[in-house]
């Protein structure tokens, strides 16, 4: 993504930590979606999980590119708002939202995920107070493992979120047919993220596909949406990466056979992926610092950042590769391992990894750090948050400035 000199030009400019993210890539994904899912099937969305990377321009740039957003929470719902995002392309999710949140979603007009029966009957009591009419989707946890991080698992029985597919399900779902200003359209379900397996999603459409014959026998109503959620994974080191039709051809092709063989509507298909559309457009670019050999033991080289703003290798384990842009001798590799500023002995970055050999100032890059970084960043220890600039072709924007220390403290009273 970077050469030696523009990576040297960029840090100039904009300090480290920088999150550098390429606009060429976010296109090239939208693109990938267009042509592998969007036109490739018709009744079909498109929805970027906003909680992978928000900001303002991200949300101008999936407006200018048509695709629909998911937020939630009021402050993604607030990003969104500042830029004039179409109400009607934004989906609100989250299992506990607030009365304020609901009454902004509301009175924007947003598409409303509902998780849960007492979300529903905020939603009923302020579109009423309001006099609005909205879209809902009903989230559901369909009881189907899959195989990732435990953290990310979201679709199981044990869940926080969204609904089993059950009889309560089916008496709450009367309460919002019933409703004067609710349009029940659907269903959503998301399994769980960094997933390389698309059954999953087949057995989740299928027992989906199971209630909503119940639902046509019982209430006599088709679903017209179903959304399937994200998770499509991306190559971080080791893994395989599949193209996004490898998980949409499946998913398109169960859902036809399945509601065709009950004899059911087809419903619009709804994709919501965030990791797989914008991880691999962002790196981190860091300054190195302090370098410690402990013989025999292992190397530390340390960088001005960390855990603060990538919390994945801490948190879930996650490993990251990494390039060195220096003018040393690229063939002089040594095993090192990565280590963050903060007061932490988990804050590592990369473990054990072999890169060409660093001196202290030399810039390092770690890769597809693009999703649930920045995003996922903290002022933990007081370490500011980094810049984060867009650069396309060869021009750079600055899109996130730089924390200061004044802005960190600012808020303190
Ligand atoms: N839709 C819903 C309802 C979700 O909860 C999520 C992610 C997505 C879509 C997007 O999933 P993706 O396509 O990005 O896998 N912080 C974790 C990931 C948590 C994902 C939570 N929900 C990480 O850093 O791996």
């Amino acid at each position: 993504m970077l050469s030696n000199k523009r990576a040297k030009e960029l840090v100039n400019k904009y300090g480290t930590p920088l999150f550098v993210y390429s606009k060429d890539i976010i296109l090239d994904k939208i693109n990938e979606l267009r042509e592998n899912f969007l036109e490739k099937h018709d009744n079909t969305e498109a929805v970027y999980a906003g909680k992978a990377f928000l900001c303002k321009e991200m949300c101008r740039i999936l407006k200018r590119e048509n695709m629909s957003l998911d937020v939630v929470s009021g402050g993604e719902l607030y990003t969104a708002m500042s830029v004039e995002f179409p109400e009607n392309k934004i989906y609100f999710h989250g299992n506990n939202k607030t009365i304020e949140e609901i009454k902004t979603g509301v009175e924007y007009g947003v598409n409303f995920i509902v998780d849960n029966e007492n979300e529903l009957n905020n939603l009923i009591q302020i579109t009423d107070n309001l006099n609005k009419k909205i879209n809902i989707l009903f989230r559901v946890s369909p009881g189907v493992e899959a195989h990732t991080h435990k953290y990310i698992i979201t679709g199981n029985v044990d869940s926080k979120f969204g609904f089993q597919l059950n009889d309560y399900l089916l008496k709450v779902l009367k309460k919002a047919i019933n409703s004067n200003t609710l349009n029940f359209m659907g269903f959503h379900f998301h399994i769980g993220s960094q997933l390389f397996d698309v059954s999953p999603y087949i057995e989740a459409i299928k027992k989906i596909t199971e209630y909503a014959k119940r639902i046509k026998k019982e209430l006599n109503y088709d679903i017209k949406i179903l959304d399937v959620g994200g998770g499509f994974g991306i190559k971080y080191t080791d893994e395989t990466e599949p193209k996004i039709n490898f998980f949409t051809d499946k998913i398109m092709e169960t859902v036809q056979n399945e509601f065709k063989s009950k004899e059911l509507i087809i419903p619009k298909i709804l994709i919501e992926p965030g990791r797989w559309l914008i991880g691999k457009a962002g790196m981190t670019l860091y300054k190195i610092g302090t370098i410690k050999e402990i013989p025999d033991v292992r190397k530390y080289v340390s960088v001005d950042g960390g855990m603060t703003d990538n919390i994945r290798p801490a948190l879930y384990g996650s490993n990251y590769d990494a390039v060195v842009f220096n003018d040393l001798d690229k063939n002089e590799i040594e095993k090192i391992t990565l280590a963050g500023k903060c007061c932490e002995s988990g804050d590592i970055l990369i473990k054990d990894i072999e890169l060409p050999k660093l001196k202290t100032n030399d810039i390092i890059g770690v890769l597809s750090t693009g999703a649930y970084c920045y995003s996922m960043s903290s002022n933990y220890n007081k370490l500011p948050k980094p810049a984060v600039v867009m650069i396309n072709g060869s021009e750079d924007k600055l899109i996130i400035k730089r924390q200061s220390y004044e802005k960190m403290i600012e808020d303190e009273l």
